[in-house]
């Protein structure tokens, strides 16, 4: 067979997909695809903290619950994500936090990552315990996580975490890391601290949101950099836009990122996983944020393969 997943097995790689579960219930081309070309599925937004708890106390699992029965059924790892992110907070938090103390915000992000790993322990294969972190210029991000708890909570999130589920591989995950520069030195030197440290982390993320108007990353040297600290590495949300429409010249440059990138994950013997974000034009995250850009995936608006696609099969 040629799927993507039967491809990536003969290299001792997962490859994965962010799945919407939205599209998984009613759109069966859609369902086809997400159990017969990968085997690793990350929740696109179902375990975000906005999600699990809509209401203080309330939680929905049943969507999460929902992806990681579809991955049991396809044979499939999942990649939790995320515990800690400044993004997709349920509103009764958002408007909590800032009259809060820095000792009952630290109990509430303690009870919410428990909670989460606690519910799937044992069936998450990789967890994104912290997401986005830094700013491009390699400091923290001023998130309302820094501004209560300092930047401790990124360890005890880590800490946090692994108590609940002891086996799941931690990571912490980000993107602009794929290029050398400020802010994947400075996740470099954090992490090599943490692990200094004894933090229980086991793995980098790198995103790898790429737009053919910034080129290519240095990705293969990033990985192995991180890497060579004793981490895994896995490429966690790969998609490459440009702006619409796209002429030929710029598909051969979205090519030539889903192509490189894997090749990167491939040639790093770490690397455990290369997940794209989404797997259809018409499903994609980008149009709604980056204006005026789409076609990022490697399906076109209708489900059909596109020249992304076959070039990730030709490269497996
Ligand atoms: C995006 C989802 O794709 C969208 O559906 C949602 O509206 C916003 O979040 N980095 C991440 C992902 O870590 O969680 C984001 O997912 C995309 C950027």
């Amino acid at each position: 067979s040629t799927s993507l997943r039967s491809l990536a097995a003969q290299s001792g790689l997962r490859i994965g997909t962010a799945v919407n579960m939205d599209a998984l219930a009613s759109d069966a081309a859609y369902k086809a695809i997400a159990a017969g070309q990968f085997s690793t599925v990350s929740p696109e937004n179902v375990m975000k903290w906005d999600t699990i708890e809509p209401t203080q106390g309330t939680y929905n699992w049943a969507p999460a619950d929902q992806l990681v029965a579809f991955a049991q059924q396809n044979g499939q790892l999942v990649r939790g994500h995320t515990l800690v992110w400044h993004n997709q907070l349920p509103a009764w938090l958002s408007q909590a936090l800032p009259s809060m103390s820095s000792a009952d915000v630290a109990a509430l992000l303690k009870k919410h990552i428990t909670d989460e790993v606690t519910h799937f322990t044992g069936k998450i294969w990789q967890w994104d315990v912290v997401n986005e972190a830094f700013n491009d210029d390699g400091t923290l991000r001023d998130s309302i996580w820094l501004q209560k708890l300092g930047p401790a909570y990124i360890a005890d999130a880590f800490r946090w975490a692994h108590a609940a589920d002891p086996k799941a591989l931690l990571f912490y995950n980000d993107y602009n890391i794929e290029y050398t520069g400020p802010k994947s030195n400075a996740v470099y030197s954090y992490v090599q601290q943490l692990k200094a440290q004894g933090v229980p982390i086991q793995g980098v993320g790198f995103q790898t949101h790429l737009d053919t108007q910034y080129g290519l990353p240095d990705l293969q040297n990033n990985l192995q950099r991180f890497s060579d600290l004793g981490l895994k590495v896995a490429e966690t949300e790969v998609d490459v836009r440009t702006t619409l429409p796209v002429t030929p010249v710029e598909q051969n440059a979205q090519v030539a990122g889903y192509t490189s990138t894997l090749q990167a994950c491939l040639a790093v013997r770490s690397c455990l996983s290369y997940t794209v974000w989404g797997f259809g034009d018409a499903y994609s995250w980008v149009p709604g944020v980056f204006a005026g850009e789409g076609a990022a995936d490697i399906y076109d608006a209708n489900l059909q393969p596109k020249a992304e696609y076959t070039a990730l099969q030709q490269t497996l």
